[in-house]
């Protein structure tokens, strides 16, 4: 009997071990605010190979390219529905004088920004405005403030938005481009409190006033101005540029000329970066690390609610409309150099990436009314990359499939979700084990996707869902044997994702078994 009783312990702990029973609700009659899809967006820098071979390889190469642009990288990119485009930079953005990468005599320079690197310039505002066309995304170009002037800014912006019957339309058309491109998104400097001109706020408050009165566009839609804003919890920076950037100086306004109820600035910008740990420095390797490492990159991933959440506050008191959007236009993992791999920022992408991202996207469609563009670092090669390039080969990274699974949240209503449940723990972290988000789109289709953060443990979340009616479900998982799981160019299919069908109503109660360490998006129609 002793035995029976201790062999029933062990079976139900084992199975206490093996699933976590989570539960949550779901509303699918209270949509909230638009998820915009520009939270999907990316960014490229002219850094290591992100941009020369990971996007352009020039006209001549061997491997299949349409007008210097490679086409497996645009194909795979159209796939995943790539919103905006954040160009140039990065610290480059500060470094670069757009002259030198137009028209057809194009001289090198130097990327001051990266290791002095050769700079070819083949790659300027032709080609990126054609690489967007090519990937069906919105520019986002960052204008130099750090070393260049509003003379120069201004100029390109009438260069890119100027019609043809001007001088700067008619030197672009020579260069090959008759009509005006169209310009959403212009950024005024980059990390101007770092590598942008280590600008005090105050400072970079009032040069960006002056910059944004001549960085408009003259044809074609206004652009949204982006000022540079905080680095990670840099809440003075947010509280300075938000009071003196955001009004015209009372008293100074003309109200015949200016709408002095309109914002100076369209969105603040935010940079976070996903360390393993909570600071820089230590060794943190991109693969080949262990289940610490793993939770304390998930701590700091789960770091983005807080952040947005505090800035969000302070923005609250200048701008209680929340006219100002803050856009994070820069976000992702940043581990250490892989032992003789590339330069650049190149990194490994793991399993572990593909749960930083669905966490940090959930986190945005929680902010979504103040959160309205995001950009991760940095689309191929660099960083957390979508894709990675080896010469003519090109793999996708577990990172991609998230951006995948989520597309149909893009444009999508938010719905109300809560989730209860346990924390995940290992040593002496902890952080909640599953994080989620659901919209319905406007078709009236409702989505749920959830990651399960634990690495060890499946969890069975059990939803009571208000308002839909139970049908079939169809779902797609993505998970992997190990924490650092990773696709490589011998095997590119090591983390995909695949249909998913561990899920199931009853009434109007909806249970999902969640591998360990997995994101699931499911149609619930
Ligand atoms: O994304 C890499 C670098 O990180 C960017 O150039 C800079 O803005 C940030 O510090």
């Amino acid at each position: 009997m002793k035995v029976l009783a201790a062999t029933l312990a062990l079976a139900a702990a084992v199975a206490h071990v093996h699933v976590h029973a989570d539960t949550g609700t779901l509303n699918t009659t209270a949509p909230g605010a638009v998820i915009r899809k520009e939270v999907y967006g990316q960014f490229v820098e002219h850094l290591g190979r992100g941009v020369y071979e990971g996007i352009w390889v020039g006209t001549d190469s061997p491997i299949p390219n349409t007008r210097g642009i490679r086409d497996d990288v645009v194909a795979a990119l159209r796939r995943i529905k790539v919103p905006v485009v954040r160009w140039p930079g990065g610290c480059f953005a500060d470094d670069y004088h757009w002259r030198h990468g137009v028209g057809p005599q194009r001289q090198p320079s130097i990327n001051s920004s990266w290791s002095n690197a050769i700079e070819p310039n083949s790659f300027g505002t032709h080609e990126f405005m054609d690489f967007v066309e090519q990937i069906g995304a919105a520019p986002y170009v960052g204008v130099n403030m750090g070393s260049g002037s509003v003379e120069e800014g201004q100029a390109w912006m009438q260069y890119m938005t100027a019609p043809a019957n001007t001088a700067p339309g008619a030197e672009r058309a020579r260069n090959g481009r008759t009509e005006p491109w169209a310009l959403p998104y212009v950024g005024v400097g980059n990390e101007s409190w770092g590598c942008g001109g280590h600008m005090y706020p105050e400072e970079y408050a009032h040069r960006y006033r002056q910059f944004q009165g001549y960085l408009k566009t003259y044809s074609g839609p206004k652009a949204l101005k982006i000022a540079t804003g905080p680095d990670t919890d840099d809440y003075e920076w947010t509280d300075t540029v938000m009071k003196l950037a955001t009004r015209f100086r009372p008293n100074a306004t003309s109200p015949i000329l200016y709408a002095p109820t309109k914002p100076l600035l369209d969105g603040l910008s935010l940079h976070f970066y996903t360390l393993p740990s909570n600071r820089w420095g230590g060794v943190h390797p991109a693969r080949g690390f262990g289940e610490a490492a793993w939770i304390s990159t998930m701590k700091r991933a789960l770091l983005m609610d807080e952040l947005v959440s505090k800035h969000s506050a302070i923005m609250d008191t200048y701008d209680p409309k929340k006219e100002v959007a803050l856009v994070v236009d820069e976000w992702g993992t940043w581990y250490d150099k892989e032992p003789g791999g590339p330069d650049g920022l190149w990194q490994q992408n793991t399993l572990r990436d593909a749960l930083v991202a669905a966490v940090t996207l959930n986190i945005f469609h929680d902010h979504a009314e103040r959160v309205r563009m995001a950009n991760i670092a940095q689309m191929v090669n660099v960083l957390q990359a979508m894709i990675l390039t080896d010469g003519p080969r090109m793999i996708v990274t577990p990172t991609y499939h998230v951006f995948d699974l989520y597309q149909v949240h893009q444009g999508a209503r938010r719905l109300p979700l809560t989730l209860d449940a346990a924390p995940y723990r290992f040593g002496d972290m902890a952080v909640p084990g599953v994080s989620g988000t659901a919209s319905v789109d406007s078709s009236g289709r409702t989505h749920v996707s959830l990651a399960n953060l634990d690495a060890r443990q499946a969890r069975r979340v059990t939803l009571q869902v208000q308002g839909a009616k139970p049908g079939p479900l169809r779902g797609q998982l993505l998970t992997a044997p190990a924490i650092d799981s990773h696709n490589s160019f011998e095997t590119p299919a090591v983390v995909a994702p695949r249909a998913f069908t561990d899920a199931r109503w009853s009434g109007n109660t909806l249970t999902v078994e969640l591998p360990a360490r997995s994101v699931v998006t499911l149609a619930l129609h």
